[in-house]
């Protein structure tokens, strides 16, 4: 044989002995999984529920004997129903589920809970009490604070809008009362309020009727970031963005956290994901150990002052 032939023919083998090697290695990761969690998110378009699941997927990395399979609802409740109902039938070990809206995912997650499946829901709640653990900010805290820092800002006066989340989801009915509690006292007015369902492009549209109706709006309360900027974007183009203070809730580095720091907004108070804390608790659950049926996530503020240094740790009420 020609020198160059066995050389290929040595090449071929290698490579051979290879694959085999990294087919083994896969069989073996693959057979080191135990369980399979089941996550339902509500929706993928907006870069706070990316980071959940990018956090979630993190946090599942360091345990090799599960599997996390994803589901996208789109915004969809239906669909979110619909998947979280697959999750059931396919047997997973444990369900994750940050649902869309309170009441018509409660029956889904009920069914999951009483036939023994694990539920741990993260950020917005459901009804009632059949779930296994739910985690999440104190949502009605974040709020309060937001409103009594508002007041001090404006000196205890001034004409505020606010762009509310999704009214049949909890952070926002939440979000929506604690601010009200945190304002009270003071002299602020608020002079345009409208569910802008957590979506930026339906907190631009609505911010622009706010300016067209008002020729004074000293800040802008929205319930989350992308409804802080969408509000931030309509007065920019209206060139009214001078006027204006924009006050949001979220806080992740390359968004709230951001804007901060270009002096687009005035503050954002960090509502963290909660995702590698739920795989924590998963992975307890799922080796036998009992899991509290709530957990609370601390929460802070970054303003112009604290930005640099990591942000302030809301205080204990
Ligand atoms: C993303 C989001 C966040 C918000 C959370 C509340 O869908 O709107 O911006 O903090 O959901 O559930």
């Amino acid at each position: 044989m020609r020198k160059i032939t066995k050389l290929f023919l040595l090449l071929i083998v290698v490579s051979m002995i290879l694959a085999g090697c990294s087919k083994k290695d896969a069989d073996d990761a693959q057979s080191q999984v135990k369980w399979t969690i089941g996550m339902s998110q509500c929706n993928l378009g907006e870069p706070w529920r990316v980071q959940m699941n990018a956090d979630i997927k993190k946090a599942a990395a360091s345990h090799p004997e599960i599997k996390v399979v994803y589901k996208d609802a789109q915004n969809d409740t239906l669909k979110q129903q619909a998947q979280t109902e697959e999750f059931i039938s396919a047997g997973v070990d444990l369900i994750i589920i940050s649902p869309k809206e309170a009441a018509p995912l409660t029956p889904v997650v009920a069914q999951a809970y009483k036939k023994d499946i694990p539920v741990i829901v993260l950020d917005r709640r459901v009804l009632g009490d059949q779930y296994t653990c739910f985690i999440g900010a104190d949502n009605k805290k974040i709020g309060r604070a937001a409103g009594k820092w508002i007041a001090e800002l404006l000196g205890g006066k001034g004409k505020v809008v606010e762009l509310k989340g999704l009214m049949t989801s909890t952070p926002g009915q939440d979000r929506h009362t604690g601010f009200r509690e945190g304002i009270k006292g003071s002299d602020i007015e608020i002079i345009f309020e409208v569910d802008m369902k957590w979506l930026e492009p339906q907190a631009r549209k609505e911010m622009e009727s706010a300016l067209a109706r008002f020729d004074d709006i000293d800040l802008v309360y929205a319930h989350n970031d992308p409804g802080a900027h969408g509000a931030y974007l309509a007065a920019l183009a209206a060139g009214r963005e001078k006027d204006i203070k924009f006050v949001g809730i979220d806080a992740l580095p390359q968004e709230g956290q951001a804007y901060v720091k270009q002096g687009i907004m005035a503050a954002s108070f960090e509502y963290p994901t909660g995702g590698a804390e739920a795989i924590k608790i998963a992975m307890g659950l799922l080796n036998g150990k009992d899991a509290p049926k709530e957990i609370t996530l601390a929460s802070r503020v970054f303003t112009k002052e604290t930005i640099d240094t990591g942000g302030k740790l809301l205080p204990k009420e």
